[in-house]
């Protein structure tokens, strides 16, 4: 009764991921074959970030089974010019059960959650030794001992790459300057050209009117009429 739960389960939880390949491996299960696969641990889709020296970095992992866990063991450790250093590890007893983690870095804060399947770690500022490959690694006994690791790299940078991301700026922004300042000008030559057309066409106006009402007004547009009749006539 129990195991025919824990298949409902997890056909629920397959079905639910929408993923075809792991709707296979029900399908499979079910039929009572042992599958090899089981576990899945994954550092996403990129397995690699670039921080700056002080500031802190999430190492993501996570992992997915759909024969469901027991027991799992996980563990994180760096990979130190070859040797492996252990920075924390945990048992989760069971699905949605938070693990008590055992933290052997001083700068790691566990922030994964089993009920995300999210087995995290946070490092807090970093350091440039801290470059490396981080190993997300995990064990489900259900599996017989198989294990299951994920690699996430760090990179850490100085402040000077800043520099480059400036360099980029100030040429993007040159470019955009000049764009800019053709716009300004095409736009500046149309209002001027337009004002001029206006003036012209108002001179013309002027000199309408002033030869219309040329005994009514006896101010400015007389003398404008006067001025220029010349160049128009
Ligand atoms: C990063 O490293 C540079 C060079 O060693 C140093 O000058 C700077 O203060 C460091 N920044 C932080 C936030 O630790
Ligand atoms: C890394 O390994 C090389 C060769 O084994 C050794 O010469 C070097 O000192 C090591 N570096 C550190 C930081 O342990
Ligand atoms: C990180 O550095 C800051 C300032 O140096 C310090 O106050 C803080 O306790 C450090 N955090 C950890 C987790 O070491
Ligand atoms: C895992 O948990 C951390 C902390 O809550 C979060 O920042 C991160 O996005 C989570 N990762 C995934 C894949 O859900
Ligand atoms: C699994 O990992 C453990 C601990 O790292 C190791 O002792 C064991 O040999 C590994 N087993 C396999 C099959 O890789």
């Amino acid at each position: 009764m129990e195991l025919q739960q824990g298949r409902r389960s997890i056909l629920h939880r397959c079905v639910q991921s929408g993923d075809v390949f792991h709707a296979g491996l029900v399908i499979t299960l079910l039929l009572g074959v042992w599958y090899a696969q089981a576990l899945e641990v994954n550092t996403g889709k990129v397995n690699f970030v670039e921080v700056m020296n002080g500031s802190s970095v999430l190492l993501p992992c996570t992992y997915s089974s759909c024969i469901g866990i027991k027991n799992l063991y996980f563990n994180w450790q760096y990979k130190d010019n070859g040797t492996l250093i252990k920075l924390c590890e945990a048992v989760i007893p069971a699905e949605g059960i938070e693990p008590h983690v055992k933290i052997y870095h001083e700068r790691v804060v566990f922030v994964g959650s089993s009920k995300d399947s999210n087995i995290s770690i946070l490092l807090h500022n970093v350091t440039f030794e801290d470059q490396g490959d981080y190993i997300c690694f995990a064990i489900n006994p259900k599996e017989k001992g198989r294990n299951h690791s994920a690699v996430f790299s760090l990179y850490v940078v100085d402040e000077l790459k800043e520099v480059d991301n400036t360099l980029t700026i100030i040429i993007v922004s040159v470019l955009g300057g000049v764009i800019g300042l053709i716009i300004l000008i095409m736009v500046v030559k149309a209002v001027v050209l337009s004002v001029l057309n206006k003036v012209q066409e108002k001179n013309k106006e002027c000199l309408v009117s002033s030869s219309g009402n040329d005994n009514t007004e006896n101010g400015l547009p007389a003398s404008k009429a006067d001025s220029k009749p010349t160049p128009k006539a």
